[in-house]
């Protein structure tokens, strides 16, 4: 064993560095060995270097998955799930109706911070979830991406394609604490600060022309041919549906500023991130499937605990678009997922 393994060893059993920095590190990474800590290639890159207090993970690889000390029909399960993760398209028309893979908003394979790592959701649930009020587990939230970040419905719980994402998120998790206490490092997508200005449709059309049509196109289509895809949609019939946790200006905005362009995490200003954000969040895309029929009603109903961070039912100052306002399910069409709206504990209601 070398000195770098031994000292990721001792953090997986839970110590905490000198700094006061919980690190809960796996095996054989590169951000882990090659660094006095983890991630300091990130904090090159401009992102924050982990603060005092905070829970430090470093998930596991595929290559890492290969040397564990695990059954091999658990190994082939994980490989199953990393597949679908990041090939979730092997699911159209099944399960997933728009051109995105889970890993098309979770980079790097749903390891790397600041494009919410997904093993957090591991450690943290079961939790109360404002978006559905009430108690979830992993699955269901795995089915929420589903329903609205792929604009599909999930696969049944307990089926082999649930399982085996489910058991690739528990992986990536492999020693991390359970309901850690500590806030995790890199969770989530976190918005830059507030701009300067307010942030502007105009502006964000120039910078998005300017930074992202290369890859995305002009017209926010993306790039997908022959049932293969290249470049995701960030609007219209290919994009998530506007239920979708990133049609959040403030989501949208944490989303860019700590991935896009593609290579270039926290090369934008803050204020191009806002703009972008804003313009890219006043396009059309596939209806919310908890849309009633009306969009004043659906806004209301969900504006509370969901929209009210998004622009679904706003008027488009430009042109008076009504967004959201409309039945375009996108490819999915009448199918509604079966997830969506689904009662749960009725029998503790009164408790
Ligand atoms: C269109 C972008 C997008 C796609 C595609 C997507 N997600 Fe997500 N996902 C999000 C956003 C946004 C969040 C919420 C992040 C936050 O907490 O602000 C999220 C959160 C999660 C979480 C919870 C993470 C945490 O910190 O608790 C899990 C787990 C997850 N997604 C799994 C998946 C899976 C599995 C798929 C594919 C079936 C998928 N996602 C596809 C955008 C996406
Ligand atoms: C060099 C090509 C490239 C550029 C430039 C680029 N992206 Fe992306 N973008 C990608 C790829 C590829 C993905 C999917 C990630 C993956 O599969 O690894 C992606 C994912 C996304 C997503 C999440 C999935 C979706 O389609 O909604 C959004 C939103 C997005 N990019 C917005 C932008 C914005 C805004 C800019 C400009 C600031 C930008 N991108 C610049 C290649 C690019």
């Amino acid at each position: 064993m070398n000195l770098h393994k031994k000292r990721l060893v001792l953090a997986l059993t839970g110590c905490s560095l000198a700094t006061g920095i919980v690190v809960s590190a796996f095996a054989a990474n590169e951000a882990a060995t090659t660094d006095e800590m983890p991630y300091q290639g990130l904090v090159e890159l401009g992102f924050p270097a982990p603060q005092e207090g905070e829970l430090v993970h470093v998930p596991p690889t595929m290559a890492d998955l290969e040397e564990a000390d695990i059954h091999p029909e658990l190994k082939k399960v994980i490989r199953y799930g990393y597949d679908l993760f990041t090939n979730t398209q092997q699911l159209r028309g099944e399960n997933v109706y728009n051109d995105m893979n889970c890993s098309s908003c979770h980079l790097g394979e749903g390891r790397q911070p600041f494009s919410a790592p997904v093993w957090a959701a591991a450690v943290t649930l079961p939790d109360f979830r404002g978006k559905n009020q009430h108690v979830n587990n992993l699955e269901e939230r795995i089915a929420g991406c589903f329903a609205y970040s792929m604009n599909g419905t999930p696969p049944e719980y307990g089926s082999d394609e649930m399982l085996a994402l489910s058991a690739y998120h528990q992986w990536l998790a492999t020693g991390a604490p359970m309901y850690p206490s500590q806030p995790i490092y890199g969770r989530g997508f976190p918005a830059p600060d507030e701009p300067a200005e307010a942030p502007d449709y105009a502006r964000g059309e120039v910078a998005y022309q300017e930074n992202c049509a290369i890859c995305h196109q002009e017209d926010g289509s993306g790039h997908y041919e022959n049932g293969e895809y290249v470049f995701p949609a960030p609007w219209g019939d290919g994009s998530n549906n506007w239920g979708a946790g990133i049609v959040r200006v403030d989501t949208a905005a944490g989303f860019i500023y700590n991935n896009m362009p593609l290579g270039q995490p926290r090369s934008l200003s803050d204020q191009d991130a806002w703009d972008i954000a804003y313009y890219m969040s006043s396009q059309e895309r596939p209806q919310d499937p908890r849309y009633t029929g009306d969009i004043v009603e659906t806004a209301e109903r969900f504006g509370p605990t969901f929209h009210k961070r998004s622009l679904y039912g706003q008027t488009r100052e430009h042109d008076g678009h009504v967004l959201g306002d409309h039945d375009n399910f996108g490819e999915k069409g009448d199918i509604e997922p079966w997830n969506v709206g689904m009662p749960r504990f009725e029998s503790l209601a009164d408790e």
